[in-house]
């Protein structure tokens, strides 16, 4: 992949750099040598057939976050990777404008994701990214969405806005460093005592943060909000100041219409029996602290309060987790695990896990599955005894 650079950019936004695009756009998927060469027969000059041909791969991979608009925004790779989904982006610049804002900065812009969502919501955006090649993007990816109207873009640090005056601030700060994900709060860029600070100085700040985040960490008086698309934990957002509305929120995002749990984060939930129906709940559901909440909701019980599985006796359709049909429970023996499966005549099992150090795909190995079922088994600890519930396959 050719990295995209300043000048190759604005060569793409010629309208030479438009047709090569569109050239790559055809091509794509294609062997790559094969691709060049087909660019090249057709005129375009070699270093703007490999940049178009990157952007071309990148926006077919950036679909999956962006949609048919992805078609004509610009990428780096580490933007792509870095960028909010639009179905999140967007919902969150809808609360933001109902909360009545109407400006704001997005310190750490990106590529732009949450700045284009915030404009296309009537956000005024003050954008700044402190990597000129990133502010680039997002100032061509603002005009290529004719959002430019709405949106300016600044290459600086964050830690050197003037923030006086500003209406709400937004901020996603870099997680990831040469060696992957950074974990520790104090290696992201801009640094957390920057980030923390920010809500002192500006009371409608929402900050975008990954999901592992420690609830410690929350500002005072702010809402912890833990987001999953199609059952991925994709982030966690901090409302703090007046745009918090409640202490824990969980907003899961499958199909069409988004749910939301909400709560204290810090209820007990019943406990009781192991019941014919299990319920796994999402991963933004158990990230919020909300196990008892929704457990509440389904009339449901934990069987171990440490592990967040919720049985009931009747079945209880809910969008926020998972149901299982219970069929054996047993202590977890691998012999009588394997003779049970194998009366069963299952081939294919499903595992999932809590509370069990056990690894699933050994696991697997040593049952040595055949049969024409399915099954799904789930691995947990009851009362300090680590137990297996077989379940009818979903
Ligand atoms: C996680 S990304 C933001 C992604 C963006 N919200 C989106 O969805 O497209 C963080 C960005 O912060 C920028 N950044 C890191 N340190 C910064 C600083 N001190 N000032 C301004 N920007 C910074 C990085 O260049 C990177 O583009």
């Amino acid at each position: 992949m050719t990295p995209v650079d300043l000048e190759l950019l604005a060569a793409l936004r010629t309208p030479e750099g438009a047709a090569a695009l569109a050239a790559a756009a055809e091509v794509s998927g294609a062997d790559p040598l094969a691709a060049a060469a087909r660019l090249r027969a057709r005129g375009v000059p070699p270093p703007l057939a490999a940049a178009a041909l990157t952007q071309a791969e990148l926006r077919r991979r950036a679909a999956a976050k962006f949609g048919a608009a992805a078609a004509t925004m610009f990428f780096t790779r580490a933007g792509l990777e870095q960028a909010t989904r639009a179905v999140v982006a967007d919902r969150r610049a809808a609360r933001l404008r109902a909360a009545g804002v109407t400006t704001l900065t997005d310190l750490g812009c990106g590529l732009g994701a949450d700045t284009l969502a915030a404009a296309r919501a009537g956000i005024h955006v003050y954008a700044v990214d402190a990597d000129p090649l990133t502010a680039a993007l997002a100032a061509a990816n603002a005009a290529a969405a004719g959002l430019d109207g709405l949106v300016t873009v600044a290459c600086a640090s964050a830690t050197t806005v003037d923030l006086a005056g500003a209406d709400a601030v937004f901020a996603d700060p870099a997680r990831r460093t040469g060696r992957g994900r950074a974990m520790n709060p104090d290696s992201w860029s801009p640094p957390w005592d920057f980030v923390a600070g920010l809500p002192a100085r500006v009371p409608r700040t929402v900050l975008k943060l990954a999901p592992g985040i420690d609830h410690a960490l929350l500002p005072p008086g702010a809402e912890g909000e833990w987001v999953s698309v199609d059952g991925d934990l994709v982030e966690a957002a901090f409302w703090c100041g007046p745009l918090a509305a409640v202490p824990r929120r969980a907003t899961v995002l499958r199909g069409a219409e988004p749910v939301t749990l909400t709560g204290s984060g810090s209820a007990a939930a019943a406990v009781g029996p192991v019941g014919p129906y299990l319920y796994d709940p999402d991963p933004a559901v158990v990230r919020a602290h909300l196990v008892a909440e929704f457990a509440a909701g389904i009339g449901g019980r934990l069987a171990d309060p440490r592990i967040a599985y919720i049985y009931t006796d009747d079945p209880v359709d809910t969008p926020l987790g998972r149901r299982l049909a219970v069929t054996d429970v047993l202590p977890f023996s691998l012999k009588r695990l394997r003779t049970l499966l194998r009366e069963r005549g299952v081939g294919r099992l499903e595992i999932r896990k809590r509370g069990s150090a056990l690894e699933p795909e050994r696991l697997r190995q040593d049952l040595r599955l055949s049969g024409p079922n399915a099954a799904s088994l789930v691995l947990t600890r009851i009362a300090d005894a680590p137990t297996a519930l077989l379940c009818a396959a979903r």
